[in-house]
């Protein structure tokens, strides 16, 4: 077995640290303070996209300072690795009516955008009275059609990205940091 420092040196070599748990944490503490201010009196809905939304999502909400009421959405999609998606695909979508509500739409990162539009298309459906994004990440240059994100955490490079809730074939997401694989796992 490995002990914790060959394990840390390992994990060292494995990974470059991006953006740490200290950096994640502040920025998200900013974050929830302007969308707290910016939805008072509003009783928004979050609306997390799953999977990638969750440590966000988690940490985002216990920065909010205003009554709010949570709700998810499932959007994957074909392709597990790092290529780019090809087809959208949702399911379990809204219990919570939207129709009349204020919407905010909570992800891990936007990429091409073609997720954050498809979505977009099936919440405008339910008349909601407002409907925003708020990202943790953004990759400005890999966006293949336009999508207004009002909240970002951090403009990323053309990386492909895991930890806090990013995965690379559904591994990774439990890392506390975000950073890039340097090595693959076996
Ligand atoms: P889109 O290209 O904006 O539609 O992004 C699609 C989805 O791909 C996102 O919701 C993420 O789940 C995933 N994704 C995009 N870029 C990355 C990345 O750098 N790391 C991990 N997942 C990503
Ligand atoms: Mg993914």
């Amino acid at each position: 077995m490995n002990s914790s420092k060959e394990k840390a040196r390992n994990d060292a070599r494995k990974f470059e640290l991006l953006y740490s748990q200290d950096v994640i944490a502040r920025r998200i503490k900013e974050m929830g303070r302007q969308i707290s201010r910016d939805y008072k009196d509003k009783d928004p809905v979050f609306l997390g996209v799953l999977k990638g939304c969750i440590l966000f999502l988690a940490d985002l909400i216990r920065n909010i300072s205003i009554p709010i009421e949570l709700e998810f959405i499932n959007a994957s999609s074909y392709n597990d690795g790092v290529e780019r998606d090809k087809e959208v695909i949702m399911d379990g979508g809204p219990r919570i009516s939207l129709t009349g509500r204020h919407v905010l739409l909570v992800e891990g990162i936007v990429d091409s955008g073609h997720t954050a539009v498809e979505i977009f298309k099936k919440i405008k459906l339910e008349e909601p009275a407002s409907i925003e994004m708020v990202s943790l990440l953004n990759k400005p240059n890999c966006r293949k059609m336009p999508v207004e994100i009002k909240y970002v955490g951090f403009e990323a490079k053309d990386y492909f990205l895991i930890g806090f809730g990013l995965d690379q074939a559904q591994k990774y997401r439990n890392l506390p940091f975000i950073g890039r694989v340097l090595t693959k796992d076996k």
